[in-house]
Formats: structure tokens, sequence, C-alpha cells
């Protein structure tokens, strides 16, 4: 059975773009999925804290060698390693905050992106283990990042997003974007994620 994690990072709520395109992408998507299960994590109403020295420890113990003090500090870590890996389908809502991603998200990709749960280190270098999956980022932008647009090039949100997660095993990711939320494409530019969310829901 499909289960989804549905992870939202806005700030904003009712006036989030990409809180709201997201949950109408998962109302639409279930109506075609109702036998689907799913876990929601909001990222800004429950920030995980940034990383120190003692979790950068533990990170790279392995467990036998786990001191109390490191499995503690390890602890909020594997829960939400578990968490992610019990879903085979991510859909995952983020602004473009200052060219790249909100500071919740990439403290919660700090947390996820972990060696023997995540990642393995092989002979042959990185290997992913969070295979199988599928995963749908939802972005919303003030201005114009669309492909071939003068800021195409500094986009460090999607193109991070999918290095990240490709890292760790998840290759196929779908996009829905916004872009131009705080300009005259606005209108327009909602109107095409809510065309490619219809799209979505009935193939994904
Ligand atoms: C701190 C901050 C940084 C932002 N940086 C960018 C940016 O680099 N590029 C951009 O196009 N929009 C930027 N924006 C605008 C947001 O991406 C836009 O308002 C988007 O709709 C926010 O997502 P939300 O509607 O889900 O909250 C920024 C907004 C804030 C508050």
């Amino acid at each position: 059975m499909t289960h989804i994690l549905h992870i939202d990072t806005s700030p904003r709520l009712e006036r989030s773009h990409s809180r709201s395109l997201a949950r109408e992408f998962l109302e639409q998507w279930k109506q075609h999925h109702p036998e689907a299960t799913v876990t929601y994590r909001d990222l800004a109403l429950n920030p995980v804290p940034y990383i120190d020295e003692t979790w950068v420890r533990a990170k790279f113990t392995p467990e036998d060698d786990y001191t109390p003090e490191l499995e503690n500090a390890i602890a909020l870590s594997d829960q939400l390693v578990d968490e992610f890996l019990a879903a085979d389908r991510y859909v995952l809502s983020a602004p473009m905050y200052n060219f790249s991603i909100p500071a919740v998200l990439k403290s919660y990709i700090d947390y996820i992106v972990r060696p023997r749960r995540t990642f393995a280190v092989t002979q042959n270098g990185f290997q992913g283990l969070v295979t199988d999956r599928k995963m749908l980022l939802v972005q919303a932008r003030g201005s114009d990042f669309r492909p071939g647009s003068a800021y195409d090039a500094v986009n460090f949100q999607e193109p991070y997003l999918k290095t990240v997660f490709g890292f760790i095993g998840i290759t196929d990711i779908e996009t829905i974007n916004a872009n131009g939320l705080n300009i005259e494409l606005r209108d327009r530019e909602i109107a095409a994620a809510k065309s490619t969310i219809q799209t979505l829901a009935a193939t994904w």
C-alpha cells in the first residue's frame, strides 16, 4: 500500500502558495488512491534544531560504539529517518529562499542524510539506500526562475533538492513549480501549476 510522507516548510501558513498547491495536489491524488496513507510533517511549526558537535560525532560512530550521550544526540535523527524510510512517496513543498531553500528544510536534510541508513559508502563510492521511491517537489518562487529565464542559472533550489535526494537514492522526482508569485506572472503561473496538479494527480 502506498504511504506518503507530506512535508511543508513555508513559515507562512494560510498565505503560503507552496502549502496550498501541495494540499490541492494531495486532495486530488487521494481521490485516485483512497487506500493510501499519509504522514504529515510541518517543519515550520515544528523545526528540527541545528546539528551540533555531539551529533556529528554520533553520525560517524558505528551504533555498537554509541555512548548514552551519542545515542541521545542522534535519537531525533533516527526517528526522522525511520519516518522517512516508512514512506514510499514524498510530497515536499518548499519556497525559494535566497536562491535556495528555507533553513528549516536544510536542517531536516542534515538529519536524514545518514551513512548506513540512507546512503552507503562502498568500494565504488556513495550509494543511495532509499530506492524504489518517488518524490514530488512543490516549489514557490517570488521571481521568474523558469527554464531559460535570466535567473535560471542561479536556481539553487530545485537542482539542490534533486541532487541531495538523488544522493540518497530518490531519482524519480516530479515538480510542480509556481514562479513569479510577486510579479505580474503570478496568475498565469498559478493556473499552470493547477493544470499540472490535475495531470499529475491522475498519473503519479
Ligand atoms: C526570506 C525570503 C527569501 C526569499 N528569496 C527569494 C529568492 O531568492 N527568489 C525568489 O524568487 N523569491 C524569493 N522569495 C519569495 C518567495 O519565494 C515567495 O514569496 C514564495 O511564494 C514563498 O513561498 P510560500 O508562498 O509558500 O510562502 C523570498 C521570500 C523570503 C521571505
